[in-house]
């Protein structure tokens, strides 16, 4: 296959470098650590957005647009009629040099263009509420040039949703003001929005324009503007319609010279009582500090410094060094990295979720958290909160919530029973990273009612009990809705088009509908559970759940075993779903994974054949496909699982974030060679080293699905950046590869290798203490750890008591 190459890493920098515009898919990046983010193509084109994508749209863009990628924050340079862009769309005139590197929470793209060379530097700093664009044009040549430049902008109208439907309003609310070089957007500010954006340059403006018609022309593109083409600012003023913002600017640069423009583009928010200064003028004292914080290159240059040390800081908590590029780049910079951004976003927005479908997902956050937790605990803690604010008294869950106001949505329905469980899951990864059991303690709300506020721990209790509830004829969970498989719809029953199977009615009276991943899930979630009631006193807690554990234990091996792998469910008549008797899908990987997880019937060799079934039923070049045989028509009792062609989503597609439950149900059975093999299949720098085109998404970031085996073109990647995956390749690596788990009272050493893994060493800074680790596999050996030298002593088992300060470990195999 000649699969032509895009780009290449760059570790020293913790960048990609982008050497061609036209990459098989826009490959993009994030922007923003806390409030104001914004998604960036590598040809500069995307949104920004405050908190939420839905509610807070700051700018416009088009998805499924036609071309792909069309609008975004775009510098045009006229130079004597030559017109090009830095990042080479939307005019796409062929440049001299082009680049992208992108990096942690910032893009740089330069583009050169007949002696002329423009950088354009995009970040968010620390704690403010504005992109910088610092654009840095320089004459290369030997003469001096006139140029025009014009920036280019359009402001979303707040409601990513209605601004693309309802047009009857939207044409006729738009709002701006103009002063000096900073032209504000205020539509709606008059009414019931204490909120502005504003675009901003600190320089000296020969023009503007703020109506895209007028600047564009009606029947041009972005690729050739009528203002831009003709050299000429419009100094057009919008009513209505759709608002841009655009700076026009002569810039004279003599040979050799150089000049810095940093244009920002912020947002406002203002108290009700000081939201003017004047009848219809805004008050613009916050905007105005914002641009005095960013006016100069000193000022700009300093606070990307600062994003940069924040960057160092977060990155020198877990550090290995295994000699291994392909790994260390992964597990050092951009796993974490990935982690971070899924973290922020759940599944809102990236360039396949528009942003105005989904807020925060229950189990997707904490899941997501598990891959944070260890940057900064404060934040997850809070996300913890946040997400057991939405549950409800029984235990069950919104399945989402909006970031924005932090209230469960029903938009994607509810009764999702594997829910509850995550919420375990989330809660005892913040304490083992923090020791922080006061967590435990924090009043919460069910469905953020007021007075209705329980304990954590108590949401702790509610979630396992939902569970415990919820059985039936097999002493099996009930799946409720689906459950992490949010396509496997047992209680659905849709014949009707118009029905999305998430939300239409829940069949489920009656139903015999049962989960062996729920079953899974339950045992491994609970014996942590049972393990926290122990730590903090509560013995007869801790018997009442072991006595759940060993009960699902029993039916799982009872009815939950099909012979070679474990099934995946019993639908609603009570058939058996992944089973051999079954003409299709005759197995599944999330039973597998959760029940190998959980090491259910391990002593009996179920744990060893379900996996050894995973190899030789699921995995292929690309990594394991979710079931097989894939599905190939409709099955009205499955639901939307089967309405998939055969090969994509979850449909038989590699969901890469079910991989790494089998990964880890690998190391836990100490089979070190396979769970690598798994693993190196869906690691990115792996693949970015193979298929560029092929893969088609971002070579840096896992992707939810590559098309699997069934599929037209098995390889090709889907979805990238906002999946589960991140977090749960984290995990996997950090702590059941390379073996380095928090626990309550320190950190275990467990590795589980390939044989040809000889000597590593990992930097791991946990709570107060910093330990520097050197793990030593003379042997080859898979798993199962001889010594541990502490300080100099040798200690008992292998977990390192915790206390503060540095410390040496030495481990041998
Ligand atoms: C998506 C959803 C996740 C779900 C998975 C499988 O990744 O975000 O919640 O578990 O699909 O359906
Ligand atoms: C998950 C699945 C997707 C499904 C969606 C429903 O994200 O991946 O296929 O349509 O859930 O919300």
């Amino acid at each position: 296959m000649n699969d032509k190459r895009y780009g290449h890493f760059d570790d020293q920098h913790r960048e990609y470098v982008i050497t061609d515009p036209k990459t098989p898919w826009p490959w993009i990046n994030y922007l923003g650590n806390e409030d104001f983010f914004s998604l960036i193509s590598n040809t500069a084109g995307g949104y920004s957005f405050y908190k939420d994508a839905k509610f807070r749209r700051i700018t416009r863009y088009r998805y499924n647009n036609v071309p792909m990628d069309n609008g975004g924050r775009y510098f045009y340079i006229n130079d004597n009629g030559n017109i090009w862009n830095p990042g080479w769309k939307p005019c796409k005139t062929p440049l001299d040099f082009y680049e992208c590197r992108h990096g942690m929470s910032y893009t740089r793209i330069t583009g050169r263009k007949n002696g002329i060379e423009a950088s354009v530097l995009f970040f968010v700093p620390l704690n403010t509420f504005a992109e910088v664009q610092k654009l840095t044009l320089t004459n290369q040549s030997n003469e001096t040039k006139k140029l025009k430049l014009f920036s280019f902008e359009e402001w979303c109208l707040w409601n990513a949703a209605t601004d693309m439907e309802n047009f009857q309003r939207n044409f006729s609310t738009g709002e701006v003001e103009i002063e000096g070089s900073t032209i504000y957007h205020k539509t709606e500010y008059r009414e019931r929005r204490n909120h502005y954006a504003f675009y901003h340059v600190n320089a000296e403006i020969q023009g503007f324009d703020t109506d895209r018609e007028t600047f564009v022309g009606l029947y041009n593109e972005f690729a050739n503007p009528d203002a831009v083409v003709e050299g000429k600012p419009r100094n057009s003023h919008a009513h209505g319609w759709s608002p841009i913002a655009s700076h026009y600017i002569e810039v004279e640069l003599k040979a050799g010279e150089s000049k810095d423009f940093i244009f920002l583009l912020g947002y406002v928010e203002n108290e009700q009582d000081k939201k003017f200064v004047a009848p219809q003028v805004i008050n613009k004292e916050k905007a105005h500090a914002i641009i005095e914080k960013l006016n100069t290159t000193e000022k700009v240059d300093k606070a990307f410094a600062e994003l940069g040390e924040y960057w160092d800081a977060l990155l020198n908590i877990y550090k290995v060094n295994t000699g291994n590029d392909k790994l260390d780049r992964m597990v050092n910079i951009w796993n974490q990295y990935q982690c971070m951004v899924t973290f922020n976003f759940s599944r809102s927005a990236s360039f396949f979720e528009s942003g105005v479908g989904r807020g925060m997902g229950f189990r997707d956050s904490n899941q997501d958290l598990v891959g944070f937790v260890h940057q900064i605990p404060p934040r997850a803690r809070q996300r913890i909160i946040d997400i057991a604010s939405t549950q409800f008294p029984d235990g069950g869950c919104y399945h989402q919530y909006q970031p924005l106001t932090k209230r469960g949505n029903n938009d994607i329905g509810g009764g999702f029973n594997d829910d509850p469980c995550w919420l375990i899951f989330g809660t005892v990864a913040y304490i083992k990273e923090t020791g922080d059991f006061s967590i435990l303690d924090e009043m919460v709300p069910f469905d953020n009612q007021p007075g209705s506020e329980v304990t954590l721990f108590e949401h702790l209790k509610v979630s396992m009990d939902h569970v415990i509830k919820n059985l039936d004829p097999h002493q099996l969970p009930l799946i409720g809705r689906a459950d992490w498989n949010d396509c496997l719809n047992l209680n659905c029953f849709s014949w009707d088009p118009n029905e999305s199977f998430q939300t239409t009615e829940n069949k489920s009276e009656g139903s015999k509908a049962e989960s062996l991943m729920i079953a899974g899930l339950f045992v491994v979630t609970a014996k942590q559970y049972v393990e926290l009631c122990q730590k903090i006193g509560k013995e007869e807690e801790a018997n009442r759940m072991q006595k759940a554990i060993d009960a699902m234990v029993t039916a799982v091996k009872k009815d939950g075993w099909d012979g070679e792998w474990y099934l995946r469910a019993y639908d609603f008549f009570g058939n058996k779903i992944g089973s051999n008797e079954c003409e299709e899908a005759k197995i599944f990987i999330e039973s597998q994974g959760w029940c190998t997880m959980a090491q259910i019937g391990a002593e009996d060799g179920m744990v060893a054949k379900s996996l050894d079934s995973c190899k030789k039923y699921l995995e292929c070049e690309h990594g394991m496909v979710l079931n097989n045989p894939a599905f190939s028509k409709y099955i009205y009792e499955y639901g939307e699982i089967s309405s998939y062609p055969e090969g994509y989503k979850e449909n038989a597609g590699i969901f890469c974030h079910n991989n790494p439950w089998v990964i880890i149900g690998e190391t836990l059975a100490g089979r070190g060679n396979d769970a690598w093999n798994h693993y190196a299949k869906i690691l990115p720098s792996y693949v970015e080293e193979k298929y560029q085109t092929l893969h088609k998404v971002e070579p840096y970031v896992n992707c939810q699905m590559v098309a699997g085996k069934d599929a037209a073109k098995p390889g090709e990647g889907k979805n990238s950046w906002l999946t589960g995956t991140a977090a749960w390749m984290w995990l996997t690596v950090s702590q059941y590869i390379l073996g380095i788990k928090p626990q309550y009272d320190g950190l275990q050493i467990d590795p589980c290798l390939p044989t040809t893994a000889k000597e590593y060493t990992v930097q791991r800074k946990f709570r107060d203490a910093e330990y520097n680790i050197t793990i030593k596999n003379p042997e080859g050996k898979e798993h199962g750890v001889s010594q541990i030298v502490l300080d100099g002593s040798v200690i008992e088992g292998n977990t390192i008591p915790y206390s503060a300060g540095k410390h040496t470990v030495e481990v041998v195999m």
